[in-house]
């Protein structure tokens, strides 16, 4: 199946009507209706953004990033993390609007999901901003390098976040197609924010610059300590060694996902209420957490396609995988 037909087929519901490319990228074509907004928001230099490609590790950086921002405040944490670092892309990801037409007497969804830019626009800097949008779509004064807030830009071996992806997209947004066509998807560029290397290797160019730090999943899981301390000297927040390594038991697999204000336990009831995930078996946000899964859950075939797809798209660059 040609692959705009496939992405629209198994990809689309009440709330991700269609997809558009902005820049060379995938975006929903709820994008058009908020670029403005967002092109235009008013940064503020002591706040932090999180850039990220999907499935690489973004609320795990979110969280060790506020928890340093925020001197380890264990009591504030508790609040749902969505709440405490807004995702502006909720803005276009998400589209409610149909969904609200036909059911007036429920809620509007919280304003986490609903309006994430008054949000963030609600608290005080400095605010750890998500998003997944690619350089070329930061908002302008960020793009012209009018304000040049901390940016933590997180990247993880693409056949990784392709099957983290395809898990996510199947369980909490309503992908009906099967793991090769969405391998499919990805490769092509055709699957929200893609293509991958678009998005990464801008970043990637960017990464001696004063205010970006370019950080990956791997690295995570080898010295989540190393990096924690990496992450508190760019913020200029450094940390004692016994507050790293209270923090670093913090962001554990384990114990973020028992943490409920973090292991966005509460999108599953969301999906099932939904229905937006009618043959899914249950899963987790917080799935694996593993590096070389693709090695065992991609097929030879695959992996041959992904490893030329690496070679052609890095051939150029110095980037590692
Ligand atoms: P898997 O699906 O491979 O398990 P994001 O936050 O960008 O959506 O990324 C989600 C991925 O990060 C998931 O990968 C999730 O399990 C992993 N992750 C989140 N917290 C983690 C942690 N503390 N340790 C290891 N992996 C973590």
């Amino acid at each position: 199946m040609e692959l705009d037909k496939l992405l629209h087929e198994k990809f689309t519901n009440i709330f991700k009507k269609g997809y558009i490319t902005v820049e060379g990228t995938t975006l929903t074509e709820r994008y058009d209706d908020v670029k403005e907004d967002l092109d235009n928001l008013e940064v503020n230099e002591s706040d932090v953004w999180i850039c990220t490609f999907p499935k690489v590790g973004t609320t795990w950086t979110q969280e060790m990033v506020w928890m340093i921002i925020n001197n380890l405040d264990f009591e504030g944490g508790k609040v749902n993390l969505d709440d405490r670092c807004p995702f502006i892309d909720f803005s276009f990801v998400f589209d409610d609007r149909e969904w609200h037409d036909q059911n007036p007497e429920e809620n509007n969804f919280p304003p986490c999901v609903h309006d994430p830019i008054g949000l963030y626009k609600s608290l005080k800097s400095p605010v750890v901003v998500k998003t997944h949008l690619p350089l070329v779509l930061l908002p302008k004064q960020i793009r012209n390098g009018l304000k040049k807030p901390k940016v933590i830009y997180v990247s993880r071996d693409p056949r990784d976040a392709c099957i983290s992806f395809y898990h996510h997209c199947r369980l909490l947004e309503g992908f009906s197609g099967n793991f090769d066509e969405f391998c499919e998807l990805f490769l092509a560029g055709k699957i929200m924010y893609g293509p991958f290397w678009k998005h990464v290797l801008p970043y990637w160019n960017l990464r001696h610059s004063p205010n970006l730090l370019f950080i990956k999943y791997e690295d995570m899981k080898t010295n989540l300590s190393g990096v924690v301390r990496t992450v508190a000297g760019f913020l200029e927040r450094p940390l004692t060694e016994e507050k790293v390594q209270i923090l670093a038991k913090h962001l554990s697999f384990e114990s973020m996902s028992k943490n409920n204000a973090v292991n966005k336990e509460f999108l599953s009831d969301f999906t099932k209420k939904f229905k937006l995930a009618q043959n899914c078996p249950e899963g987790k946000f917080l799935r694996s957490g593993k590096t070389g899964e693709h090695k065992t859950a991609m097929s030879p075939e695959m992996l041959k396609k992904f490893e030329e797809w690496i070679k052609i798209n890095i051939q150029d660059t110095d980037y590692v995988v």
